[in-house]
């Protein structure tokens, strides 16, 4: 479908992302319907979005008038049918569980015309599975959107086994004009591309703890303050919640194995004890008086080279399986997370060479699946493609 064509749209999910997603569609100048179970969430969802719509007016981003007709164009529902009889496209943000998506894939499939593409804003679940519910998996697709949806850039959008080119290529579109900036997932690889490469990068911090090789605020001040990252890697995963980071591990480890074998011991006391980071007030951090304190004094006992050789390795493992490429997996981390630069483009500055050494020091010292490195980046370096020195690299 031609993106000009795209006009009517349906949320299904009003909580935090989906409430998010209708807004940035009204915005855009896209009709939108909320659907979800009660009419208590949903209106609960409009009253955030109403909120969010006059900060906008308050810090001069829109005009008032804009702001009543953004507001004007959002609809909401509990009823599918309603909701999706003549739309062009759907997104749902239910939550993460994937009988749940399929359920409402089969639902919007019946409900919406043929023509109309599907989406799933998923962090971590099959694409491919949702398509197969439905009898239109070339129009079903991945795009995730990064919390919060109105002020995170970064859009994956993300390529089923059934899906066609013609719908990635219309996601893509749609990202743009709602102001985001959208990276092609080609394969339905778990962990997509971002969740994948920071998955990795908080394995080897929390193995790094576990082996008492540095201190919690010890890997975070070396992360932030020499390795110029916005927040430490314990810190983060409280920020992102730690059920959520659980989770996505899991997910991780079942797809790929060794690779990224998780450190339990580091993690599942807390989630036990509920203790799940920031919006529980206890993680790995205390937040109870607000964002942890990172001392500054610390900043050299962890080398954040580490972090850098297997987010290079992963980004590396990406390329070979063929699903991305090295501009996109560098644009998704400084969008998705703002890390200060992209692996590959890091890895290009200082050598593939180096990257690939620390690795296979790891790998000889610890002897974890982690550190072994990626055929293609071995590859790469007997090549010569070391990065900027040689001419060629990732880039
Ligand atoms: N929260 C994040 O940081 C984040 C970021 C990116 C992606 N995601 C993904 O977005 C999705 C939604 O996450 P969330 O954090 O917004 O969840 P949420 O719990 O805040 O919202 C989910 C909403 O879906 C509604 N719902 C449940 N069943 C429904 C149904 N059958 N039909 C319609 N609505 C139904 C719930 O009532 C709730 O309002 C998940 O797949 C999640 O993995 C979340």
């Amino acid at each position: 479908m031609a993106i000009e064509k795209l006009k009517k749209t349906a949320v299904a999910g009003s909580g935090a992302m989906g409430h998010g997603i209708a807004e940035l569609l009204a915005i855009a100048g896209y009709e939108v319907t909320m659907i979800d179970i009660s009419d208590e969430f949903l209106t609960k969802a409009m009253e955030k979005i109403k909120w969010s719509l006059d900060k906008f007016v308050e810090k001069k981003r829109i005009r008032r008038e804009d702001a009543d007709a953004t507001l004007a164009r959002i609809h909401i529902t509990t009823s599918y049918e309603q909701a999706g009889k003549d739309i062009d496209f759907a997104i749902e943000a239910v939550p993460e569980n994937m009988d749940l998506k399929k359920k409402v894939f089969s639902t919007l499939d019946s409900s919406a015309p043929p023509h109309a593409i599907l989406a799933s804003n998923t962090s971590t679940l099959s694409i491919t599975e949702m398509g197969k519910a439905t009898k239109r998996p070339d129009r079903v697709a991945g795009m995730h959107f990064f919390n919060p949806p109105h002020s995170m850039a970064l859009v994956e959008v993300i390529k089923g086994e059934g899906t066609s080119q013609g719908t990635i290529n219309t996601l893509v579109e749609l990202s743009k004009k709602l102001g985001k900036t959208p990276i092609v997932v080609r394969k339905d690889v778990r962990g997509f591309i971002v969740n994948r490469v920071l998955g990795t990068v908080f394995n080897e911090a929390f193995w790094a703890y576990q082996r008492h090789e540095a201190t919690m605020q010890g890997i975070d001040a070396s992360v932030k303050y020499t390795g110029g990252f916005p927040m430490g890697w314990f810190e983060l995963a409280d920020f992102v919640g730690l059920d959520i980071a659980y989770d996505v591990g899991k997910i991780l480890y079942e797809a790929y194995g060794e690779r990224f074998k998780p450190c339990s011991e580091i993690i599942y006391p807390l989630i036990k004890e509920r203790k799940f980071g920031q919006k529980t007030g206890v993680g790995f951090y205390d937040w109870t008086k607000g964002r942890p304190r990172i001392p500054f004094n610390l900043l050299d006992e962890y080398d954040v080279d580490r972090s850098w050789a297997v987010a290079v390795n992963e980004a590396s493992w990406l390329i070979s399986d063929d699903a991305a490429d090295p501009q996109d997996i560098d644009t998704g981390m400084k969008l998705g997370t703002y890390w200060p630069s992209g692996p590959c483009e890091y890895a290009d500055r200082v050598g593939l060479d180096m990257m690939l050494k620390k690795l296979k020091d790891l790998y000889a010292k610890y002897n974890m699946e982690m550190y072994k490195p990626c055929p293609l980046l071995e590859d790469y370096v007997n090549k010569g493609h070391l990065g900027k020195k040689t001419g060629r690299g990732f880039y």
